[in-house]
């Protein structure tokens, strides 16, 4: 882990008051998509956690939590190819309205990893919604039902979003300024 006097600068992409108005659209369509359904709002962890709290208080229709922890990075910029299941889900899902909430869908692998894990288990249906989305660097082909924002390919950073563990509290979303290249 870098020592706190490595820490990059922060281009500021998306500001909160910016993903304060969104997050309170993407939730007055969840809310209507999912009005009398019996919805689990799922949190990929670590990074939707700030985002899954911002949303999940914006939708207006009951639901219940949970929570799915996967390892897709390790704690570089690049993907390591290989999606690691940490934890899985507490509770089974059969016969409920999954709503996957993901923080950034960069090659889409680590959606592919969770759609395929998910689907075998009788949810009346598998839905995502992720904040950012980065089509630029798409691999794997998945779609994605509430979109918050697109960006390009930069390495963003903050609103949950980490490089090596840190930036995660910043209240905005951020690109990250790197002295080298990512590694
Ligand atoms: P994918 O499997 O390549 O789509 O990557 C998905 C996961 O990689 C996300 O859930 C993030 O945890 C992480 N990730 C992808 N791009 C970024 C980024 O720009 N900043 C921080 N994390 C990222
Ligand atoms: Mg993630």
């Amino acid at each position: 882990m870098s020592g706190i006097g490595e820490v990059s600068p922060v281009r500021v992409l998306i500001p909160e008051d910016e993903i304060t108005r969104r997050l309170g659209e993407l939730a007055e369509d969840i809310s209507r998509d999912y009005e009398g359904k019996d919805l689990v709002l799922v949190c990929v962890l670590k990074g939707s956690m700030v985002f899954f709290a911002d949303l999940a208080r914006k939708i207006t229709t009951p639901l219940s939590f949970d929570y799915i922890c996967v390892n897709s990075y390790g704690d570089a910029t690049e993907s390591a190819g290989k999606i690691e299941l940490r934890t899985d889900l507490s509770e089974p899902v059969s016969g409920r309205h999954v709503l996957i909430v993901e923080d950034i869908v960069d090659t889409g692998r680590t959606l592919e990893y969770l759609f395929t894990l998910l689907a075998g288990r009788g949810a009346a249906s598998l839905k995502v919604v992720a904040l950012l989305d980065k089509p630029s660097r798409r691999k794997h082909e998945v779609e994605i039902n509430y979109r918050g924002f697109e960006i390009p390919d930069e390495f963003i950073v903050g609103y949950g979003l980490d490089y090596r563990q840190l930036y995660r509290n910043l209240p905005y979303i951020g690109a990250l300024e790197l002295a080298s290249p990512l590694d």
